[in-house]
């Protein structure tokens, strides 16, 4: 049974992923230097999404480290997986200023609205934190950087 909840858990967190790359990588797409009141709403609901996919993604992160699997301080005790988290809490921080700018703008009656480079670049460095992390993840699952 324990073994059940476990691979379940383990599937939220794939679906979890899953889903976060796909809403970045539409995201990314959909992301021009000029937006109209469309696009914004339509990457403002996706951005909903992946919110969602990160809270789903850090819940069962969460349950893998204190819940079901191997012991919590496997997990504690290991460089990679504190290296993996700040990387996740960082994507997290970034992923901020494009919300509140899609918040801001879907209210706007203006037709057109400018996005700044910045916040392209940042989406850019989101996908690139999310292609890192899986790597830390099966670096920490075989036991490297554990004390
Ligand atoms: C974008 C964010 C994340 C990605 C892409 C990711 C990716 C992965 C992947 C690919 C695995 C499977 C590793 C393997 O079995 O080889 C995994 C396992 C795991 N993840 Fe994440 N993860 C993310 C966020 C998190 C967060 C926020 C936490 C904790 C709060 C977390 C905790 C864990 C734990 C405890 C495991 C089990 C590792 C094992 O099998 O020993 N993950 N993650």
């Amino acid at each position: 049974m324990a073994v059940l909840l476990e691979v379940l858990v383990r599937y939220a967190h794939f679906l979890g992923i899953l889903l976060l790359a796909g809403t970045l990588a539409i995201e990314l797409m959909l992301f021009k230097r000029e937006l109209d009141r469309d696009q914004i709403q339509r990457l403002a609901r996706i951005d909903g999404v992946y919110g969602f996919a990160a809270v789903l993604t850090l819940a069962a992160g969460l349950s893998l480290w204190w819940l079901v699997g191997k012991p919590a301080e496997y997990y504690t005790r290991n460089g990679i997986f504190h290296l993996k988290l700040t990387l996740f809490v960082i994507m997290g921080l970034l992923s901020i200023r494009p919300t509140l700018f899609l918040l801001k703008h879907r209210r706007h009656d203006s037709a057109h609205c400018e996005v700044p480079k910045s916040m392209r670049m940042t989406k850019h460095v989101e996908m690139l934190l999310l292609i890192l992390i899986p790597l830390l993840a099966a670096l920490m699952a075989r036991g490297f950087g554990s004390a």
